[in-house]
Formats: structure tokens, sequence, C-alpha cells
């Protein structure tokens, strides 16, 4: 049996003073954010918009660099695209997917789980079956970890980790549970590729599962590609000491943190569609609720779209965008063969929210995959 790994649920203390401490912060902001997203008109407007911030994030950590206009474009037509746009447009994907799946099956399972590392990755390559896997410094190729080498024990340790996972009645804060889920999920290092992104995923998923959420509105990897090297480094530490206290207080911050601005940017949209509904109403003659909740369901949208939303000819939806363009509402631009109109202030408060980690992310070392 691997040595590094500890079975689950831990019998270690991990509820100390300085832990509930700062749980006792995170839990108060995130309850925060609960209720801020209950206040939009459509949740799923949030979902969107936020959700192409998480997936173009956790994507740069694997270092696939792209800009928010390769992703919009890639989101109305993914012929005309770059892979890089497209990778972030499936991440999303593989999102969306996973959040249905928890809601219809109340449970995070291990199939779940594989279904999503498929779903970023697009191969069916599944659990690890040869050895040879190590976690590695990029730039020194020193072997950092080794994670479980054999089929067999990867499973032991899943059902072992799925076990924990859907225990609701195993007595600990759920917010301490996910620190020590991330942890060990990264651990077990099931796939070949793919663990970070599938294991950010199912962060956000199981604070969906444990109802401390109603939707999958907290993007967690943004924090964790700010502060990548402790991150990285952390796991290090942990599996040294095996104590496991600065890594739930470092995961329990970045959940205060994302939640906080989360908080920030729900405000932001619906200060901005309070806006445009003022002036659309001012200067047109074409508001309804609908179309506003059109407008803001994604940052681009298309002729079709508005058609099937608002149970309008296509004819008429056409005119409803002319008048958008030329209020001043929406951009357009032709893509392909298809003209795609974007809301340019929703894309805005999305873009500068997910831009400030550039800096920061070429400073870091990278830590990769190998398979030796
Ligand atoms: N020392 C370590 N012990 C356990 N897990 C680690 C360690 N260092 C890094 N990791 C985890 O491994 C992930 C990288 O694994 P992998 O390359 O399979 O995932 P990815 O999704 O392709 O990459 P990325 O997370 O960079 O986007 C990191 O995101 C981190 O969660
Ligand atoms: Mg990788």
């Amino acid at each position: 049996m691997n040595q590094n790994l500890k079975k689950l649920p831990l019998k270690d203390d991990l509820e100390t003073t300085a832990v509930l401490k700062q749980l006792a912060k995170t839990s108060r902001c995130l309850a925060e954010l609960k209720g801020v997203a209950r206040t939009m008109p459509n949740q799923n407007i949030l979902i969107n918009a936020i959700m192409i911030n998480e997936a173009k994030t956790s994507s740069g950590i694997e270092n696939i660099v792209t800009t928010h206009d390769e992703i919009y474009k890639a989101m109305v037509n993914s012929k005309n695209t770059t892979p890089n746009a497209k990778e972030v447009v499936d991440y999303r994907s593989a999102l969306w997917r996973g959040y249905e799946l928890v809601k219809e099956k109340d449970m995070i399972s291990e199939n779940i789980i594989i279904e999503i590392q498929e779903k970023i990755e697009h191969n069916k390559a599944g659990i690890r079956k040869e050895a040879g896997t190590v976690i590695k410094n990029q730039r020194t190729g020193k072997i950092i970890y080794t994670p479980p080498q054999t089929y067999d024990e990867i499973i032991f340790w899943l059902r072992n980790l799925e076990e924990y996972i859907n225990n609701k009645l195993y007595d600990i804060d759920p917010l301490i549970k996910l620190a020590i889920i991330h942890y060990q999920f990264e651990s077990i290092h099931p796939f070949y590729d793919g663990n970070g992104r599938t294991g950010r995923i199912l962060n956000i998923l199981y604070l969906v599962y444990m109802e401390l959420l109603d939707t999958p509105i907290l993007y967690l990897s943004k924090y964790i590609i700010n502060t990548k090297q402790q991150y990285y480094s952390l796991f290090q530490e942990t599996r040294e000491t095996q104590n496991y206290e600065k890594w739930i207080i470092y995961m329990l911050k970045g959940i205060e943190q994302t939640s906080q601005e989360t908080i920030n940017i729900i405000n932001k949209i619906n200060h901005e569609m309070k806006t445009m509904k003022n002036e659309l109403r001012q200067k047109t003659k074409i508001y309804s609720k609908e179309l506003l909740e059109a407008l803001f369901f994604e940052f681009v949208t298309k002729a079709s779209y508005i058609k099937e939303k608002l149970n309008i000819s296509e004819r008429t939806a056409l005119r409803y965008l002319d008048v958008l363009v030329k209020e001043g509402f929406l951009s357009s631009e032709k893509i392909g063969r298809e003209r795609i109109y974007k809301n340019d202030r929703l894309f805005n408060i999305i873009k500068n929210y997910g831009d400030d980690n550039s800096k920061i992310k070429s400073e870091s070392e990278e830590i990769v995959t190998i398979n030796v």
C-alpha cells in the first residue's frame, strides 16, 4: 500500500482553534453568496457568465492560453475557432455535465468523476492502468511525488474517497471536508492527466451537493492560480508533516476570498441589468423581461436564440437586434457565415474579473504530471 496516503476519515483532530476561527469567516461569506445569488432573476445567467472565467482560469493552470475574445467566438461557432478556446468551452461543458449529474443522482460517484475527466481530456483512457505516473517539477525535472501506481491501489483509494464524500452523517464541517477531499483526490491522482482540472470541478460540485450553494457559482481556480507556489508546496508540506491545519486554512481562505469576489461580480451584473432595463425602456419600444434575460444569458447571442426565447419570428428577432445595435446595447460581428451579437457591458464585467493573474502565473514554477 502507498505509504503516502491515509485512509479517510482521518483520525486527526482537524477542528483546531485556528481552523475554527477561519471557518467562521468562510462560512459567513459563503452563506452571504448563497443569499446574494438568489437575488438574481435567473441564476443561469450567473452560472454561464462566471463559469466561462472558471474554465479559462482553470485551463490556464494547464498553460492553455487563450483570450476572452477567442472564447466567445468558440462559444457560437466551433468551426472558426482556436483549439485552446475550444478547450475552455469544453471545460465549461464538463462543469455543466457534472452539475447535472450530481443533481440527478444526488451523489458524487466514481463514475461521475470519470465522466468529467473524460470530457476534459477527450479520451476514454479512464483510470490509470499502467504504472509510471509521477508529479514532476518541469524546470528541475525533480520528482516531487509518486502517487499510487497500480490500478487496484487506485481503485481502493478512490472507493474510500467516494464513501467519505457521500457520507453526510460524518460529523465534521463540510468545508473542512472539502479541503481534505481535494488533498486526497490530488494525492490519489487517478488519471494520466487532467487531475488538477477534474479536482477543481469536484470542489464546486461538492459545495452544491452539500447544499452550501444552489448552483455551481464559486470558482476557486483563480485563487489557486494566484497562489500557485503556496498551493503546490502545501501538498508536500502536509505530506511530510502529516499535519493538515495549514492546508485546511489555505483552502478555507480561498473559499472566503472567492465568495467575496463572486458577490461583487453578482452585484455588478445585477446593477448592469437594472441600468440596461431602464435604458431599454427609455430608448426603445422592445423591452421585455425575457429580452433582458436573453441578453444576459450569455454575453453573445444570435437571431435564432432571440427568436426562440421570445417566441417571435426570425424577422422580428433580426429587427430587434438591429435596434439593439443601433442604440449601442450590443455590438455585432460576422463569424463564418453567422452574425453574432455581443453584450459588451456584460463581457467587460466578466473579462476584467478574470484577467489579472498573468504576472503571477509567469513567475511561478510549473508542476506537471508526467508518465515515465
Ligand atoms: N505534490 C503534490 N501532491 C499531490 N498533488 C499535487 C502535487 N503537486 C501538484 N499536485 C496536483 O496535481 C495537479 C496537476 O495534475 P495534472 O497535470 O494531472 O492535472 P491538469 O488538470 O492536467 O493540470 P493543472 O492542474 O496544471 O491544470 C495540480 O493541479 C495539483 O492539484
Ligand atoms: Mg496536466
